[in-house]
C-alpha cells in the first residue's frame, strides 16, 4: 500500500477514532479493520467504545502480559489500545547515549498488533525516568542533538504503527514561578522553552502518521491550583498552535481522587471545548481513581471509585473531540499505587476497572455505561 494512502492518516485517525485506529494494522495484518464484536450482553469495553468510534484501553508492562496468561487474556478482551506504562521511557530503552534497547517496547507493539489493538507511545520527552548517564552526559551544547536523535530513533522505529505519541509529558508546573509556567527540567535548562517545539517537529518528521500529543495531569478538578494549571496548559497549547507547532492533541492524564468533592461538570466541559476550539483532539490517557482518602471497606471504595469514573468520563465523552479513554492499568492486581502511593492502612489499592481477581467492579460498569451513553463519533459504524 503506497505511503500516499497514509499521508493524511493523522486526520483520518483523529476524526474517526477507534474505527481507524485498528485499520492500518488491519490493512497490514490482513485482518478485518473491525475487531469482531461480542454478544450484545457483556460486551467488552473495547467493543463498547468502538461502537461509538472511540478507543478504550490501558497501560501495561511486558511482564504482566508475558507471565500472567489470565491477565493477558482479559487485557486482549477488554483493550483496543495499549500504552507502555514504563517501557518506552529513556531509562529503559536508552541504556547509553549511543545505544538503544527496544526489546520491551517491541514486545508490547507486537502484542498490540497481534490483538488488533492500537499502540500509543509514552513519552518521548519527560523530566523523569531518565537513565543514570543523562545527568553526567547531557549539557547545553549537546542536548538538542541527543534529543533529536532520541525522537528520530524511537518515533522512527514505530512509524506508522503508533496511534498517538505523548511527545512532551508534564511540562507545566505552577510552582516553577515562570510567567509561562514551564517546569524546571534539564530540557528547559539546556534548550529553553523551544525544546517543546523541537520535540514536536522532530516527532512529526519521524512519524507523520501518529497523533502528536501534549500530556499532563492535575487539570481535572475545580480547585484553584487545578484551575490555574488548566489555564496554563491552555496558554501553552495556544502558543504552540499559533506558532504552527505540529501538535494534534491534548492528553489529560485523569489521575482522579475518589470522593473528591471538587469535580465540576461545567468547568471540565468548558475546558474540553476550549481545547477542541484550538482544533485539537483529546485523549484521557491515564485514568484511575486514588482511593487513599476513603475508608478501608472495599465496597465503599468501589462505589466511590465508580462514581468518580462515571462523572468524569461521561462529561469527557460528551465532548466530540475526545477520541480515547485509557486507564492506567486494567486490574487492581497491577496498579502502580501499591508501590508508589500505598494506603496508610496497608490495604491494597482499588483504583481500576477490574479487581485483583480480574472481575469487573462497579468502575467497570461505570465505564461501560459511559461508553454506551456516549454520542457516536462521525464515520462508519463499527456495527455495520
Ligand atoms: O520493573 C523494574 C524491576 O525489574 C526492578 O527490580 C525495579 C527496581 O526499582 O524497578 C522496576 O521498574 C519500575 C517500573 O515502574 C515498573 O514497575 C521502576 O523502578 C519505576 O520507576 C517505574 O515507575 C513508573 C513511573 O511512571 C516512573 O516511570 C510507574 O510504573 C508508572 O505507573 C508511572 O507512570 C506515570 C506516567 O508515566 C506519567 N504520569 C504519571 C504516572 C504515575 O506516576
Amino acid at each position: 500500500m503506497s505511503m500516499d494512502h497514509f499521508i493524511d492518516r493523522r486526520t483520518f485517525l483523529a476524526s474517526l477514532g477507534a474505527l481507524t485506529a485498528g485499520a492500518p494494522f488491519a490493512f497490514r495484518s490482513g485482518r478485518p479493520p473491525f475487531w469482531p464484536l461480542g454478544a450484545a450482553a457483556g460486551l467488552p469495553l473495547r467493543a463498547r467504545a468502538q461502537a461509538k468510534g472511540l478507543l478504550y484501553g490501558s497501560s501495561t508492562l511486558v511482564r504482566y502480559l508475558r507471565d500472567d496468561k489470565a491477565f493477558s487474556a482479559r487485557f486482549a478482551e477488554e483493550c483496543g489500545i495499549l500504552v507502555p506504562e514504563w517501557e518506552l521511557k529513556w531509562e529503559v530503552i536508552r541504556p547509553a547515549p549511543d545505544r538503544f534497547d527496544f526489546t520491551a517496547p517491541d514486545f508490547l507493539a507486537a502484542y498490540a498488533a497481534e490483538h488488533t489493538m492500537a499502540f500509543r507511545g509514552h513519552p518521548l520527552v519527560w523530566h523523569e525516568s531518565l537513565p543514570p548517564w543523562f545527568a553526567t552526559t547531557v549539557n547545553r551544547s549537546n542536548a538538542e542533538t541527543i534529543l533529536r536523535k532520541h525522537i528520530a530513533t524511537v518515533a522512527g522505529r514505530y512509524a506508522g504503527k503508533v496511534h498517538s505519541w505523548d511527545v512532551v509529558n508534564e511540562a507545566i508546573d505552577l510552582g516553577g514561578g515562570r510567567p509561562d509556567s514551564l517546569r524546571a527540567s534539564p530540557w528547559l535548562d539546556f534548550l529553553g522553552p523551544d525544546y517543546i517545539r523541537i520535540a514536536f517537529e522532530a516527532a512529526a518528521q519521524a512519524d507523520p502518521h501518529a497523533l502528536l500529543c501534549y500530556n499532563d495531569y492535575g487539570i481535572e478538578f475545580k480547585w484553584p491550583k487545578e484551575q490555574a494549571k488548566r489555564a496554563a496548559v491552555l496558554e501553552l497549547l495556544r502558543r504552540l498552535k499559533s506558532s504552527n507547532v505540529p501538535i494534534q492533541a491534548l492528553g489529560i492524564q485523569a489521575h482522579l481522587r475518589a470522593g473528591d468533592p471538587g469535580f465540576s461538570v461545567q468547568e471540565l466541559a468548558t475546558f474540553l471545548r476550549q481545547v477542541a476550539d484550538l482544533g485539537l483532539k483529546i485523549l484521557i490517557t491515564e485514568l484511575d481513581a486514588d482511593d487513599r482518602a476513603l475508608p478501608k471497606d472495599p465496597a465503599t471504595r468501589d462505589q466511590a471509585v465508580a462514581k468518580t469514573y462515571e462523572s468524569f468520563v461521561s462529561v469527557a465523552l460528551a465532548e466530540p473531540a475526545v477520541i480515547a479513554v485509557l486507564t492506567w492499568g486494567l486490574s487492581d492486581r497491577y496498579t502502580y499505587f501499591n508501590k508508589m502511593r500505598p494506603r496508610t492502612d496497608g490495604a491494597p489499592a482499588r483504583p481500576l476497572p477490574l479487581d485483583a481477581d480480574l472481575k469487573p467492579k462497579p468502575a467497570y460498569d461505570a465505564l461501560a455505561r459511559a461508553f454506551d451513553a456516549a454520542p457516536a463519533r462521525p464515520g462508519p459504524s463499527a456495527q455495520k
